[in-house]
């Protein structure tokens, strides 16, 4: 007898969408059947005909703990993923310690212990001085990440000599350096020019100050790096037309790339509307940056989509723009967004499951994650495409309690979501007995 079954779902496969049933034991996908071959089981899930995509794998997310679970924190944040589809995530490491050093890591991974109801892996951050710590890594890491701009939690690494030695060290260890690509001289000069301007600025003037010349041009820089030192660059949140541009012209598999929602979602048409609230690093662009990153999702150019869930209280995004906090909670309407799209002929599922699961997967080298295959874990999400639903603050679970989406109708949404083979989210409720684990590289 079988532990789980899952009939009556269209799974949504890499090689396309078929009608068939799930076997599950011991946390993996044992079998892929037709639904009258599927064996009795101890529990039997009847999706009634939805879709089931992979969990999504969502590689850029800012937990926040340790240091300020007054915004989020592991219980509250992960329980956000679940009800958002996703279930395995990466946190970054602009925690307060930052995650600078081994020691830290391991302080990290003793406490999300019995927190999490999502997989999860860490991403490490370079500093200009912890060379000595990157030499010690020896893999299960999700990344390095390096901030060439400072931005929340201030690891600024701004000195091209450190970040070549870096990507060298990185290079040979076969470890990914992802970035967050801004020149902060550049958006120094022209934030000090904004405010001796005497005028006032608002959200809109602030956001354009901070332009795409900023991003691409620490873009190209770290890509030369990159590519003189040999190792695997990963660009978090690309954003404009030019970065598109770049990354497509030296794309090869040392090269990779994200997209977050808010750039393919909102735009400067949107600054007016969120105020304060707008403020995110890299800023919000144009529309004709958002079509040209839908063009780089659409070519392979861009891999994946990830939330950059950057929780802030409401009060922290309160007032002046210079001194509100940058960034926006997504880890609950990154799929609905997506899964709205197959309305508009935008998106396929198929390329949904490989922008949010699959490519994510591959760059990350998680190991048996990404696909519903058989002996994969049995981390799937059932979607309703057409449950339409307005996202409601007072719905969400990040801790934070607010949306740049609020009042936005959404049709597809995720109804239940299960990490390895326990079911953790189910129309609103949350489960909470069951934990998720570190997740494996290959
Ligand atoms: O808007 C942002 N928020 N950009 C970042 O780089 C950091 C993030 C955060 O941690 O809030
Ligand atoms: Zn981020």
């Amino acid at each position: 007898m079988a532990e789980l079954v899952i009939k009556n779902s269209h799974l949504v496969l890499p090689e396309g969408v078929v009608d068939a049933g799930l076997v599950i034991g011991a946390g993996k996908i044992k079998d892929i059947v037709k639904d009258s071959a599927l064996p009795e089981a101890d529990t039997v899930v009847d999706a009634g005909g939805k879709y089931i995509l992979p969990g999504m794998i969502d590689v850029h997310v800012h937990m926040r703990e340790p240091g300020a679970v007054s915004k989020e924190g592991w219980v509250t944040g992960s329980k956000a993923a679940v009800a958002g589809g996703v279930t395995t995530l990466f946190d970054m490491p602009n925690t307060q310690p930052p995650t600078t050093s081994i020691e830290e890591l391991a302080r990290k991974r003793e406490n999300v212990k019995g927190k999490s109801l999502v997989d999860y892996g860490f991403h490490f951050a370079a500093t200009p001085d912890n060379q000595e710590e990157l030499k010690k890594l020896f893999g299960g890491i999700a990344s390095v990440k390096f901030y060439t701009c400072s931005t929340v939690g201030s690891l600024l690494i701004d000195n091209d000599a450190v970040i070549f030695e870096d990507f060298r060290i990185l290079g040979e260890k076969q470890l990914i350096s992802t970035v967050h690509a801004e020149n902060q001289v550049m958006i120094d000069y022209w934030m000090n020019a904004l405010k001796e301007s005497g005028e006032d600025v608002s959200p809109l003037t602030y956001a354009k100050a901070r332009g795409n010349i900023c991003a691409s041009e620490s873009l190209n820089s770290l890509i030369y790096l990159s590519k003189s030192a040999g190792n695997k660059l990963h660009v978090a949140h690309i954003s404009t037309l030019e970065e598109v541009n770049l990354v497509r012209k030296f794309k090869d598999p040392q090269l990779t790339a994200e997209v977050s929602p808010h750039h393919l979602f909102l735009s400067l048409d949107d600054v007016g509307r969120l105020g304060s609230y707008s403020r995110v690093n890299p800023p919000l662009r144009s529309e004709v940056d958002n079509g040209a990153l839908w063009e780089g999702l659409f070519d392979g150019t861009i891999d994946m989509i990830a939330s950059d869930h950057a929780p802030h209280l409401r009060e922290s995004k309160e007032g002046d723009v210079f001194t509100a906090s940058a960034g926006f909670p997504e880890l609950e309407t990154t799929l609905p967004l997506l899964l709205n799209e197959t309305h508009k002929s935008r998106l396929t599922l198929e390329l949904i499951a490989k922008i949010t699961a699959e490519n994510p997967a591959r760059v990350f080298r998680v190991k048996n994650k990404g696909r519903i295959e058989k002996g994969f874990d049995a981390d799937l999400v059932i979607v309703d495409l057409d449950r339409e639903k307005v996202v409601r603050e007072e719905e969400l679970f990040t801790k934070c309690g607010w949306s740049p989406y609020a009042g936005r109708t959404l049709k597809g949404w995720p109804v239940k979501t299960f990490v390895g083979g326990n079911l953790v989210f189910d129309e609103g409720i949350i489960y909470e007995e069951k934990k998720g684990r570190e997740v494996n590289y290959y």
